[in-house]
Order: C-alpha cells, then sequence, then structure tokens
C-alpha cells in the first residue's frame, strides 16, 4: 500500500527523495543532482509516496510563488512503480496542499515525454516546446480556485 507523505529537509526520507531524483531525473541525462537543483529546498513542500516496507517510491516538489500560484518541480515515480496511479496520487496532493495555500494556479516546466501525463490531469499547455535541462519541455497549468484568478 503506498500512503503520500508531506515531509521538511530535516527527515529521513529527505536523502531517499533526493536519490530517487537523482535516479529517475538527472542519471539518466549523464548528469548528478546539483548544489544548484537542491538550493532553497528548505523553504519548499516536499511529497513523498511510500510503500509499506518505507521506500520512497515517488516525489514532488511544490514552489509557492508570490503572485498567487505555485509551481510544480521534481516530479518523479521509480522505474517498477510506474503505471498504478503513484504520479497521479502526487499530483492530487499537491492539489490540495496549492489549493490551501491557497494558490490560485498550479503550473509547470513539464518534460515532452510527460506532457499526456499532466494532460490527463487536467493541465493545459501554456507555451512553446523550450530545452531545459538538455531535453524538450512546455509550460504548463490548471486553474485550482477560479475565484481568485
Ligand atoms: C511521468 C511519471 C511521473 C508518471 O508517473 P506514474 O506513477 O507512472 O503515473 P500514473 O500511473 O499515475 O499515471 C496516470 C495516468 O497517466 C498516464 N501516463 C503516465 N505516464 C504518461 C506519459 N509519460 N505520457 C502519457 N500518459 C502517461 C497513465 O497511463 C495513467 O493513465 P490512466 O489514468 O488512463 O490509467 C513517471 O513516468 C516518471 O517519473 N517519469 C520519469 C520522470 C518524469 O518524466 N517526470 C516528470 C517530469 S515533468
Amino acid at each position: 500500500m503506498i500512503t503520500y507523505r508531506q515531509i521538511t529537509t530535516a527527515d529521513r526520507e529527505y536523502e531517499a527523495e533526493k536519490a530517487l531524483r537523482n535516479r529517475v531525473l538527472r542519471a539518466p541525462l549523464g548528469r548528478t543532482l546539483s548544489e544548484e537543483d537542491v538550493r532553497g529546498e528548505e523553504q519548499q513542500i516536499h511529497v513523498v509516496a511510500v510503500d509499506e516496507r518505507g521506500e520512497v517510491a515517488g516525489c514532488v516538489l511544490i514552489v509557492p510563488a508570490a503572485d498567487g500560484t505555485a509551481r510544480i518541480r521534481q516530479m518523479a515515480v521509480q522505474e517498477d512503480f510506474r503505471g498504478k496511479g503513484i504520479g497521479a496520487g502526487l499530483m492530487a496532493h499537491s492539489e490540495t496542499i496549492a489549493r490551501a495555500l491557497p494558490a490560485r494556479k498550479l503550473t509547470m516546466h513539464a518534460r515532452l515525454s510527460a506532457r499526456g501525463f499532466y494532460e490527463r490531469l487536467g493541465y493545459r499547455v501554456t507555451s512553446d516546446v523550450f530545452m531545459q535541462v538538455t531535453i524538450p519541455h512546455v509550460a504548463m497549468e490548471k486553474t485550482l480556485n477560479p475565484e481568485k484568478t
């Protein structure tokens, strides 16, 4: 069974979260999770998906912005846990957290390869394709609190 937990950078799951991000989001690009990648993360909201043995199967970070929106970053699900709804579960938790901030919109720079995943969850593309960390991305967003737009 998977449970979703909000953690801080002081929690022991943070090291496992970073290891997962390095394995899923950086190693396939020939990179390593950098100082730059983790700078300021103690101010960001971390959600992890944990299995019954305590293994971190997925994670996502939420960055509240000064303009009343919030940004998703570092969404990753470990390969052998994919296709089981964990990514969708992490996004559902992120939306609940972002609504409570309250943020009027959730935004992200999505890898083109994950565009369909976010579209299924109601996100729309708001930019042309651009390159980031050497791969094509698009900006995407979803309105959360329509009365605040
Ligand atoms: C993208 C990712 C987070 C999806 O996680 P997941 O746990 O496998 O996703 P889920 O099982 O919750 O899938 C939810 C739905 O999206 C679909 N989906 C999943 N990945 C998809 C993709 N890359 N493109 C299109 N649809 C996708 C699933 O088929 C499922 O559809 P359904 O509701 O009709 O069954 C995961 O594949 C991943 O970590 N990929 C590598 C890193 C990455 O690309 N991160 C995102 C960076 S922006």
